[in-house]
């Protein structure tokens, strides 16, 4: 009996759920999603009365509702049975508290609906006062502090973000008053590596701040200048107002509401099936291919020799015969840009290189990460190093295809590895990369993320430009 009601309680629910996804899905339109977040520009306008007006509609586009979405992220990435029951919790305590938080595999996300005053701290955080009626969770350690980069399962990544504390009191009056609500992540963490800079930090932020369309303040912890300086561009497509980040002295800044901490789908991946956006990773390369105005959205095959860039790495995983692979290249009818790492720093002018090319080649590093900028039907040639198959399938070869791109490993053998001459054949290092890899991150990135340079066999790797050149030409 009890049972059967379970069941059935079960049911309605699901349908219920059923129901509210499909509407959110007629709402919101994936494709070009990311033009309507344009739609929202601060007035300019004299006649203060409309846009006062003007203000409260867009108020009224709702941002309890895209919390609402954010909310259910959640649910959708929980896969245990607890589903329902934790989409109720969050859901239920958003509406009586105004404040809920929770947690995924990776990131931990707390949520208000109603005002909250947030003061910068000079140290890189933040400390969130809490409106009276919003109540933290049930025995919740004090202070309650959240770390909004989303890799809560590495330590060496959360040493490095600045914690943000919510507390409940009487905060001093606000410096600033915002009309919408603040989006507060840290550009902490790994942030600074190209790769963790897409991955962990703007896909995330993409992901979290798409139901907001632009109509959110962006609060930055950890914010160091070069950053804002390199990604200034693609942020202002998220909002349009300047970035809020840590000052001296502190300041209070007041928003209507407030989510702390970003959302996380994957490597390199926006999920399509799942919210807050169902949005996919070509929408996000997209997204990225208008903040920067790149001309390219498919490659387009000129009579005229393909482009090559070659990432060129100068510390480790280096290419030690780079030179006759780049004149190779050049013999199997590549024209070829050797890219240094200070040059991929500028990332919009780089962006705009790959954007033009045909190929983008290097060894497994961060610098492929720039294959977000590549034009469909593009080319990315990974090289993969002794030991790092795993890793390059997983960070780059899946988000690769799921970009539409044309992939391509070229897999070393032992001998093209310095770790040749460093170890004895039957060495687990040569003889057994995976038992290596299980004793975790710390033991085999000394080995083989930082430990190895490569010769590249000329031969083999010849037959790996033609089939990448024959590619291209399909
Ligand atoms: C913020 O407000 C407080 C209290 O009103 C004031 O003392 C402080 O000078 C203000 N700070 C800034 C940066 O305006
Ligand atoms: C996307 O999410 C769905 C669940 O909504 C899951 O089944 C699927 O594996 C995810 N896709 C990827 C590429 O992780
Ligand atoms: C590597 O990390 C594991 C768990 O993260 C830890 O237990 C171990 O002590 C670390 N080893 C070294 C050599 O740092
Ligand atoms: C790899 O090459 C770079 C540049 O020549 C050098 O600094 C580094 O020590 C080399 N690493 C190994 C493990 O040989």
């Amino acid at each position: 009996m009890a049972k059967g009601k379970r069941r059935s309680i079960a049911l309605s629910f699901l349908l219920l759920s059923l129901l509210f996804a499909s509407h959110l899905r007629l709402d919101l339109s994936p494709l070009h999603l990311w033009k309507h977040q344009l739609s929202y520009r601060p007035s300019t306008r004299s006649n203060k009365e409309r846009d006062g007006a003007e203000l409260e509609s867009s108020r009224a586009y709702n941002y309890k509702l895209a919390l609402t979405r954010l909310v259910r992220a959640h649910w959708a990435s929980l896969n245990n049975g607890l589903q329902a029951q934790s989409l109720g919790r969050a859901l239920r305590e958003l509406t009586l508290n105004g404040l809920t938080c929770i947690s995924d595999t990776e990131s931990d996300l707390c949520l208000t609906s109603s005002s909250v005053r947030i003061a910068t701290a000079s140290g890189g955080g933040a400390t969130v006062f809490l409106a009276a009626g919003q109540k933290l969770p049930l025995h919740s350690p004090s202070p309650f502090t959240i770390r909004p980069y989303p890799r809560r399962t590495d330590p060496t990544a959360m040493a490095r973000t600045s914690a943000v504390a919510l507390v409940a009191g009487d905060p001093s009056p606000c410096n600033f008053t915002h009309p919408f609500p603040a989006i507060v992540f840290s550009a902490g963490g790994f942030a600074g590596n190209f790769f963790h800079d897409i991955n962990d930090v703007l896909i995330p932020l993409f992901l979290t701040s798409s139901p907001f369309r632009s109509r959110a303040h962006l609060f930055i912890t950890d914010l160091r200048p070069f950053w804002l300086r390199k990604f200034g561009r693609i942020l202002l497509r998220l909002s349009p107002f300047p970035p809020i980040s840590p000052s001296v002295p502190a300041e209070v800044h007041c928003f209507p509401a407030a989510v702390i901490g970003l959302k996380y789908h994957g490597n390199l991946l926006c999920n399509e099936t799942e919210p807050p956006g169902f949005l996919s990773t070509a929408d996000f390369r997209e997204f990225l291919r208008f903040s920067l105005s790149l001309s390219h959205l498919h490659r387009v095959a000129a009579g005229e020799k393909p482009l090559l860039v070659l990432i060129s790495r100068k510390n480790s995983r280096v290419i030690l015969n780079e030179d006759e692979v780049v004149e190779m290249a050049g013999d199997v009818g590549f024209k070829v840009a050797v890219v240094s790492p200070e040059k991929m720093a500028a990332v919009e002018e780089f962006a705009a290189v790959v954007n033009g090319c045909g190929v983008l080649m290097g060894v497994h590093g961060a610098g492929l990460a720039n294959m977000v900028f590549l034009p469909t039907a593009a080319a990315i040639l990974q090289v993969v190093p002794w030991g790092l198959d795993w890793a390059a399938t997983a960070y780059y070869g899946r988000p690769a295809k799921r970009l539409g791109l044309k992939y391509m490993e070229y897999h070393i053998t032992i001998k093209e590895s310095t770790l040749y001459d460093k170890y004895p054949r039957d060495h687990p290092v040569i003889a057994d990369p995976w038992s290596i890899n299980l004793q975790g991150y710390n033991i085999s990135r000394p080995v083989y993320t930082d430990g190895q340079n490569l010769t590249l066999d000329l031969v083999r790797f010849r037959d790996t430009l033609v089939r990448v050149w024959e590619l291209l030409q399909l």
